[in-house]
């Protein structure tokens, strides 16, 4: 499927057990156009990332190009392996091999001291590095394959909602990159968790795939979370953390507070736009008979007790309403915990930080 300017080579993979072997085939050709410097867009199970060759500054440079992203945000590093970590970090941490343990591959970014090796364009000149091993096979294939470090932020123009689907980053990279390899849905839906290590305490630089329970646990320290709390305002994070992120075209407008004061909230704010055609509400499940009747769109999240239904669904659903002419998207916070904090630090975000609270 030929889709935008130079080669888009998309190939759908719609059953694991093919993945193995369509991997081998096609990955003999792909390494050898990301280590020519080209950028290439590739599933992993948190969103879609767009690589390229991670230590080599010029290629990196041309990710930055292609989002529209500033330079004053560093991307991630994603390693095929653990011990491809100890190059590029000055320090490793107890901790830090405790949560590569534990929780890699997987959605878990963990920010440390780095070394010469990484070039300045990737830590936007910070000393500091991010890197996670992803769990997708497509995405372990590939890096494994190419053999070193693959840079690669989320593969969307920047401040857009991240990509779930091959279809999403074409919709926003089609023309600038060279190529897709397409995976199908993203299984988590929301970015990695973002870890600093290079303190006395871990502290959650952006909420993810990963909980802040689950860190805890495993670490068995403290973990914070600075601004994951609803009601603060500006969380204190990441470079790139810039409040109006992950936003769809549509007007946001977000709301908290008990039950029946947001659904009387959400009932209140569609009647009052009256229009069904161009208004919708991200709910839940459980919201589903009180919103019968409204003048709007109801989009089901999934359950308020299953938060990471809503973390697979929210960026799809953004962009689905985007794409079918919605300017007004009213939606309620997920119950604090778990991966419904992620879920809500992208609603929050989409909202551009601006949460009305009632009740
Ligand atoms: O799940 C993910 O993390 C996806 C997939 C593709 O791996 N990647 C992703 O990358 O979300 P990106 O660039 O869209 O977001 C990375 C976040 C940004 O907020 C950035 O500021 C932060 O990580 N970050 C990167 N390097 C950092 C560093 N050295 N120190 C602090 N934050 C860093
Ligand atoms: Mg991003």
């Amino acid at each position: 499927m030929v889709l935008a300017r130079r080669t888009i080579w998309c190939c759908r993979l719609p059953a694991a057990r093919l993945i193995k072997s369509l991997c081998f085939r096609l990955f003999r050709w792909k390494p050898d156009r990301l280590r020519r410097g080209e950028l290439v867009a590739f599933p992993t199970e948190t969103v879609y990332g767009l690589g390229a060759l991670g230590l080599d500054a010029r290629a990196v440079e041309r990710i930055f190009a292609a989002k529209g992203r500033p330079h004053s945000d560093p991307v991630i590093l994603h390693v095929g392996d653990p011990a491809w970590v100890p190059a590029l970090v000055r320090s490793l941490p107890p901790l830090a091999e405790r949560a590569m343990e534990a929780f890699w591959p997987g959605p878990l970014t963990l920010v440390l001291p780095k070394s010469e090796r990484v070039p300045d364009v990737v830590t936007a000149g910070g000393d500091s590095v991010a890197v996670r091993m992803p769990a997708h096979p497509l995405a372990l294939e590939l890096i494994r394959q190419v053999g070193e470090p693959v840079a690669a932020p989320s593969a969307n123009l920047f401040s857009r909602t991240s990509p779930t689907t091959a279809e999403h980053v074409l919709q926003d990279l089609s023309g600038r990159i060279e190529a897709v390899l397409d995976g199908g849905p993203t299984t988590v839906g929301v970015e990695s968790t973002v870890l600093d290590l290079r303190g006395p305490e871990p502290v959650i630089l952006r909420p993810g795939g990963v909980t802040q329970e689950q860190l805890a646990r495993v670490l068995e320290c403290p973990v914070s979370a600075p601004g994951q709390s609803v009601d603060d305002g500006e969380p204190a994070v990441s470079p790139g953390q810039l409040t109006r992120h992950y936003s769809p075209r549509a007007e946001m407008r977000l709301f908290a507070g008990p039950d029946a004061a947001v659904l009387a909230a959400l009932r209140h704010e569609a009647e009052r736009a009256n229009s069904p055609q161009t208004t919708a509400v991200l709910a839940f499940s459980e919201d589903e008979v009180e919103l019968q009747g409204l003048p709007a769109e109801v989009v089901d999240l999934g359950s308020r007790t299953r938060p990471e239904q809503a973390a697979r669904a929210l960026y799809a659903a953004m962009r689905d309403l985007d794409a079918r002419g919605f300017t007004l998207i009213l939606a309620r916070l997920a119950p604090h915990g778990g991966l419904g904090d992620a879920v809500n630090d992208r609603l929050r975000r989409a909202a551009s930080g601006r949460i009305t609270h009632v009740g």
